[in-house]
């Protein structure tokens, strides 16, 4: 196709001239990405053929996330991850040879409590056990020693405790000081899928484009060690609906995981399981800090 543009010699010195204007910033990254970032947006501006009137929607829809923004939520954040921009920054940032990283989403909270390494997180509450273990290593698969993984993930209901008042706010998330060989363990529930938050813009926006709104199951893990690059990533159990249709682009192959049947009985003793019971194992890999 191809696409009419309006006067372009008046076009590309508009463009020129907007990338331009960055280039006395002090910081030359500064200047180097918002130069580019002017060049796309124009461009897209261009082949579009973008109405004024789709503009001002593009400004309503910008006013109505910041009306909607608060410290407890953030719009912006989840239209970056629905439009898959937080997943490509994932994908270009992290450095080849380890696990792959994924979305971390709005549900992270920095104040999770240390809990013991095989600690128990279900205390008693509905959903089918899952003990996730496994060990943190390096990309030639030497165990890393002093690593640490921060978990987090939704309770039976579908809901994180920052949705639902009726659960502890440090319920099903900890952090876990791994063992000398990188070694962590511990007892959780299967995660259920969910839908992101649609009663904002982006809601609005998935509704008008015919989009879903859910994520496959999942679990949330943060590792980091010292001298490692640190990673931010997911773990998808096998099998679970929207598996191929995650609304906010998060699953890699790589983090599929299956959930398997256990019968080690060590195990069901130590957590009060009847054997068989569901297990997750999964390896983590970092890569060398430059
Ligand atoms: C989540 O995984 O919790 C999530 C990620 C992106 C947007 C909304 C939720
Ligand atoms: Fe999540």
């Amino acid at each position: 196709m191809t696409v009419p543009t309006h006067s372009n010699a008046l076009n590309i010195a508009v463009t020129q001239d907007a990338m331009a204007s960055f280039s006395k910033a002090s910081d030359p990254r500064l200047a180097h990405v918002m130069s580019l970032l002017v060049k796309h947006l124009h461009a897209f501006v261009n082949e579009s053929q973008l109405s004024k009137a789709e503009w001002l929607k593009g400004l309503e829809f910008l006013t109505a996330a910041a009306k909607i923004t608060d410290d407890e939520r953030n719009e912006f954040s989840l239209f970056s991850d629905i439009m898959g921009i937080s997943s490509m920054v994932d994908v270009v940032s992290q450095p080849p040879g380890g696990t792959p990283s994924s979305v971390l989403g709005p549900f992270h909270n920095h104040d999770s409590h240390l809990q013991p390494n095989g600690s128990d997180l279900t205390h008693g509450q509905p959903g089918e056990r899952v003990w996730l273990h496994g060990r943190v290593l390096d990309v030639h698969q030497n165990a890393i020693p002093n690593a640490q993984i921060d978990f987090w993930q939704n309770a039976d209901n579908g809901l994180y405790p920052a949705q639902d008042a009726a659960q502890d706010p440090q319920n099903l998330r900890c952090k876990i000081n791994c063992d000398a060989n990188g070694g962590f363990s511990l007892l959780t529930i299967r995660p259920h899928p969910y839908t992101v938050p649609t009663d904002g813009p982006v809601g609005a926006l998935l509704a008008a484009s015919n989009r879903g709104i859910w994520r496959p199951a999942h679990f949330h893990i943060i590792v980091s060690a010292p001298g490692y690059v640190g990673l931010v990533t997911e773990l998808f159990p096998a099998g679970s609906d929207y598996l191929d249709n995650d609304t906010v682009f998060g699953v890699r192959p790589g983090l599929i995981v299956d959930v398997k049947n256990c019968d080690n009985s060590e195990v069901a003793v130590q957590y009060g399981l009847t054997a068989p019971f569901k297990e997750v194992e999964f390896d983590f890999s970092l890569v060398k800090q430059a």
